[in-house]
């Protein structure tokens, strides 16, 4: 079966992506406090965008790693052979962001004073009972689910990558570790070019829309509720980040700029019934940060293993 002729049970034929070409996986390796070492507060010294960065970081392997056990148990059930190349480009490129995003976990962020993060990085380890529990849920709720979930979080990594490449107050913030600002928007360019793969995938095993739909009201109901006190709490219990006034005034500063400002709203494009990744045009970003970073003087071709 053609990926493009996937059809739902009631017929209604349903968009899959138009470009099929598999995901490059780059071999990355960042030179983390290379130049210098990596300063506390590595995000221009705001205090809650690096506590809520790190708690990120601390979190992105974690994500990652559940959307690979959802491959590997879908995956056996792929005939199309365009789609499992697509899908092996993906697990590729995700793979790589995991060491990456764990190395600057590891070895540096580990050592910052990030108390919740650094719980975060531990809670979900193989071999804890969390982690245990973790893999008993995704099996219990079954594999559909499990791939609904994980396309929900391809959506929000690559809204949150558009937004990154998109904005020059983010790509080129003045200040921020410039190491930590090149694993970002590697990973962020990575995250739009594999943003339907997933998308796709969940589509060709016949995955409702309702599953993924109501997957991403409970990340639009509780994102800020869940995140806000984390980072809050991350920040109370470092003492020396402790400054009410500036942190207000920086969360202030926050909300309103090109990370937070209008987030929900993009999320929820996702819960539109017939919604599909492509809807939301990325390509002429992804042909720009590819040539800055991979082009022949590019910016990170020197980080290529
Ligand atoms: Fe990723
Ligand atoms: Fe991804």
């Amino acid at each position: 079966m053609s990926v493009t002729s996937i059809l739902r049970k009631d017929k209604t034929p349903l968009r899959t992506s138009k470009d099929t070409t598999p995901p490059k996986v780059r071999r990355m390796r960042f030179r983390f406090g290379e130049a210098a070492p990596m300063e506390h507060l590595f995000i221009n010294g705001n205090i809650p965008l690096s506590h809520g960065l790190a708690i990120g970081n601390a979190a992105i392997p974690l994500g990652e790693e559940t959307m690979l056990r959802a491959v590997k148990k879908f995956m056996k059930d792929i005939e199309d052979p365009v789609l499992k190349k697509r899908v092996v480009g993906f697990v590729g490129q995700e793979l790589v962001h995991s060491k990456e995003h764990d190395r600057l976990n590891d070895e540096h962020l580990a050592n910052l004073r990030y108390p919740i993060a650094n719980s975060v990085m531990t809670v979900l380890r193989e071999g804890t009972r969390s982690f245990e529990a973790l893999v008993k849920l995704e099996d219990f709720v079954g594999v559909k689910l499990h791939m609904g979930v994980t396309a929900m979080l391809e959506h929000i990594t690559a809204t949150l990558g558009r937004r990154m490449l998109a904005n020059e107050e983010l790509y080129n913030m003045p200040g921020a570790d410039p190491e930590a600002l090149k694993l970002l928007t590697w990973h962020a360019l990575e995250e739009l070019e594999h943003k339907s793969v997933m998308f796709d995938a969940y589509r060709y095993v016949g995955g409702s829309e309702v599953a993924r739909i109501g997957s991403m009201a409970v990340v639009v109901i509780g994102l800020y509720p869940v995140l806000g006190p984390l980072v809050l709490l991350s920040i109370l219990r470092d003492r020396e980040s402790w400054h009410p006034l500036v942190v207000a005034r920086q969360t202030a500063q926050i909300a309103r700029g090109p990370l937070l400002k209008g987030l929900l709203g993009e999320l929820a494009e996702f819960m539109r019934p017939g919604f599909h990744p492509d809807d939301i045009d990325t390509e002429d970003l992804v042909q720009e940060w590819q040539l800055k970073l991979f082009g022949a003087n590019g910016e990170l071709v020197d980080r290529l293993r």
